[in-house]
């Protein structure tokens, strides 16, 4: 059988995090994977401070900017966005996005939020019609009154299948090999099981000559028919299913569990930022741990509702309460992520979270504010902020309507008495 090649796209924090894990996998499982892996890296001119394990005076290639795919290439490590990790040798940076995916079956998605549209733009017409993507993005994609996962966007743009991977999944404990969970949300159209297509008995063919489109479309996570039109993996390939899933990402230190509920998982990961700024004021505010459950718990109600009322076709309620990609990762995230600690330091100084984030991330992108504006402009569409009271109020807060130590009001539903 041919052996699928994997690309990561993107390369920050989670990104070259992800990357290292898949190409650890990928070179213990070389019966179903290529061994080498590629990840595409938006190329940047970057110093070697002495963060890096790599930094050396007398190094060449730490007296002065050097392209960052030439630094991860040689020293083998992230130096901005995850330094002091040794990644493996055979995950390559490559910083041709075109190039990155060329003939690869399965592409892993993993970059913030807001770059995604522009890049799937310069993706098409590159990508194997007949790959299969993962989106680790925590995020959703608001247009005006409508609202989708990434999974669904990146899927509809490429017209492939895209599953999600959600967990309570802070980098640089994963990239330390300290225990995680995740979750995968992988639940491909039936095609994919593997019952033999007519190409086969002819042995190894190009994708679906013999294979009508047009009866391929799959289920969107609405529960719709979606627009996309599958294309078949050709048989030559060993199937994309829950065990390959499983073998390209679990690790004795990130125990993987694969679910069928892409909605469920996408959302927990994209809501859990907006409810961890709310926790990050709290904090800020010196509220102490009693304040700060109070907000997780009816963040948690929001995200479960915000799923039932907008996705009730196909959420899994329980997503939010049992998986990883829910109440573990709000708890995580508001505990020790990026989003509570720059909103927490933006009370604590009277910045904005902005300012913070570009003083304390060296480039990492927080996805809890603009995910709030997102999610606030959509509920409003809905005429639906009454009812999820918590994420409307840190929409308002950071557009400066309202104050912090106002949550405990804002937060109080309205029929309260
Ligand atoms: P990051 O916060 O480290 O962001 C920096 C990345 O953005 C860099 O790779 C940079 O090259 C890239 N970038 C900057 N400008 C760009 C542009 N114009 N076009 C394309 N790329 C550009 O990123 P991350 O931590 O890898 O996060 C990716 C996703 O993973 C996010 O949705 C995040 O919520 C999620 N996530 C992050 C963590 C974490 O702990 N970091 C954990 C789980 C999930
Ligand atoms: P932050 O982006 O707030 O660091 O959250 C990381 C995360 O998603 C942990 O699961």
């Amino acid at each position: 059988a041919r052996k699928h090649k994997v690309t990561i796209i993107g390369s920050g924090n989670w990104g070259s995090t992800i990357g290292k894990m898949v190409a650890e996998n990928t070179a213990e499982h070389t019966d179903l994977f290529e061994r080498d892996v590629q990840m595409w890296v938006y190329e940047e001119d970057v110093e070697v401070d002495n963060k890096s394990k790599h930094y050396n005076e007398s190094n060449e290639l730490c007296k002065g900017p050097q392209k960052l795919t030439t630094l991860v290439n040689t020293f083998h490590e992230n130096v901005k966005y995850l330094p002091g990790i040794d990644l493996p040798h055979n995950l390559i940076a490559n910083p041709s996005l075109t190039d990155a995916v060329k003939n690869s079956s399965i592409l892993v998605f993993n970059l913030p939020h807001q770059f995604i549209l522009n890049l799937c733009k310069q993706l098409r017409g590159h990508i194997k019609p007949f790959a299969r993507g993962i989106s680790c993005i925590k995020g959703v994609n608001v247009k005006e009154s409508s609202i989708s996962l990434f999974s669904e966007t990146i899927g509809e743009e490429l017209g492939i299948y895209c599953g999600a991977l959600s967990g309570a999944n802070i980098a640089k404990e994963v990239a330390e090999e300290k225990f995680s969970e995740t979750t995968i949300a992988y639940d491909p159209p039936p095609m994919d099981s593997r019952t033999p297509t007519p190409a086969t008995s002819q042995g190894p063919s190009p994708v679906s000559s013999h294979v009508d489109l047009t009866k391929l479309a799959h289920k969107d996570v609405s529960g719709k028919p979606s627009k996309v039109r599958l294309h078949p993996l050709p048989s030559e390939y060993q199937p994309i299913d829950h065990e390959t899933i499983k073998k390209l990402f679990h690790r004795r230190y990130f125990h993987v569990r694969v679910v069928s509920d892409v909605a469920g998982v996408s959302l927990g990961g994209a809501l859990k930022n907006i409810v961890a700024v709310a926790a990050g004021w709290v904090d800020g505010l010196g509220w102490g741990d009693n304040a700060k459950a109070a907000i997780m718990r009816v963040g948690l109600l929001e995200m479960r509702e915000f799923g039932n009322r907008f996705f009730p076709n196909t959420v899994q309620p329980d997503t939010f309460t049992v998986e990883s990609a829910g109440v573990a990762d709000l708890i995580t995230t508001c505990s020790g992520g990026r989003n509570h600690r720059c909103a927490k330091l933006s009370i604590q100084e009277g910045k904005s979270i902005e300012e913070i984030e570009a003083r304390e991330l060296n480039g990492q992108k927080l996805q809890g504010a603009m995910t709030a504006h997102e999610v606030a402009t959509f509920l409003k569409s809905q005429k639906a902020e009454k009812d999820f009271p918590l994420l409307t109020a840190v929409h308002n807060i950071l557009e400066g309507r309202g104050k912090a130590e106002d949550l405990p009001d804002l937060i109080e539903p309205e029929d309260s008495g």
